[in-house]
């Protein structure tokens, strides 16, 4: 495909998509990735010294979010003239290898991918109240849209499913609080400001979860801060589903999640996610007949509302294999 002798994907454009790669979301922001250049691919590996053996004990949530760093990935490479495609857990023996991402013909970047693209610095997990503003039904449309374009789902909850789901984040959150190691995981990711550039800071936390929260929010257990700003009466929340349970689907629900949340940036929504009801398998079960069916992946809240700006990463020369 490349000119024999000359590389396409130099030092220089490697550490632009590593860059690129980084600015997916984790599971307390432990960073779980390594990247690896093969050539003109990217390779991401799984870095077994960042899980969460209590939280995560099937490594869903490091799939999914190698799955969104691998959705970056495409959208670098688009940028960089090229699509690319990915090879889901291309070498048996590898066990940590999770996806390569490999340009596999020239292609001039599309609107919608350059939108997408341009959101990729601005996106980032805001668990603040929300305007009560609603969203508008074209803007939900496409985020389904978005969704499907990676063969997953993205079902919008009526108020109904949305009380529903509030019950079930609240069961799923008090299952886990009973989860021996569980509590420990939280204390270790939780950050002050000045902290280590992984992990959840508290500053983006607003606090404990109130009693009366909709939605109750995991607790890192950061300090209340001043503000009595209360959540929106009516959130507008979603879930992702895919149509299988194996690692592969989960991957393809990363990409996903990320291409979901991303269109939602470039739309001038905001967003957080609650994956406590995925963590619990029983729970996740009855999410899943919230939803008509298929496997959740995720629960995601869009929104207007105060952006953040970008939460701290690790230097890319920390994440290269
Ligand atoms: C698999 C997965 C599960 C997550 N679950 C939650 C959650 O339950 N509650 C939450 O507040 N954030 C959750 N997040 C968001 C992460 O905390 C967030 O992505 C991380 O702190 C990095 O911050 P950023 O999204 O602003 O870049 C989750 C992210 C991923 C990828």
């Amino acid at each position: 495909m490349t000119t024999p002798g000359i590389t396409l994907l130099d030092a220089e454009r490697f550490a632009e998509l590593v860059t690129l790669g980084t600015r997916a979301p984790s599971l307390h922001n432990t960073q779980p990735w390594l990247f690896h250049r093969d050539g003109d691919a990217v390779e991401v590996f799984a870095d077994p010294s960042r899980v969460l053996p209590a939280t995560d004990p099937s490594g869903w949530g490091q799939r999914i979010a190698i799955g969104a760093a691998a959705y970056n990935l495409r959208l670098g490479y688009a940028q960089l003239g090229w699509r690319a495609e990915t090879e889901p857990f291309p070498e048996a023996g590898e066990k940590h290898l999770v996806v390569r991402v490999h340009p596999v013909a020239e292609h001039r970047i599309t609107p919608a991918e350059r939108t997408v693209a341009d959101a990729i610095p601005r996106r980032h997990t805001n668990r603040r109240p929300y305007l009560e503003a609603p969203v508008p039904a074209a803007t939900l449309a496409a985020l389904v849209h978005a969704a499907d374009e990676e063969a997953c789902r993205l079902t919008v909850l009526d108020a109904r499913g949305v009380g529903e789901v509030s019950e079930l984040i609240r069961d799923a959150d008090a299952e886990l609080e009973r989860r021996r190691g569980y509590r420990e995981e939280l204390r270790r990711w939780c950050r002050d400001a000045g902290g280590p550039p992984d992990g959840v800071r508290w500053d983006r936390l607003t606090g404990r979860p109130h009693a009366d929260e909709r939605l109750r929010r995991r607790d890192f257990g950061a300090p209340t801060t001043s503000s009595d700003r209360r959540y929106e009466s009516d959130p507008c929340l979603a879930v992702l589903t895919s149509s299988g349970d194996g690692r592969f689907d989960e991957l393809r629900a990363g990409q996903a999640l990320q291409h979901v949340l991303l269109r939602a940036t470039s739309a001038g929504l905001t967003s957080s996610l609650y994956s406590q009801p995925i963590e619990v398998g029983a729970v996740r079960q009855r999410l899943s007949a919230v939803c008509g069916g298929g496997t959740p992946q995720m629960v995601v809240r869009v929104g207007y509302g105060l952006a953040h700006g970008p939460t701290p990463r690790r230097p890319i020369d920390e994440v290269i294999r």
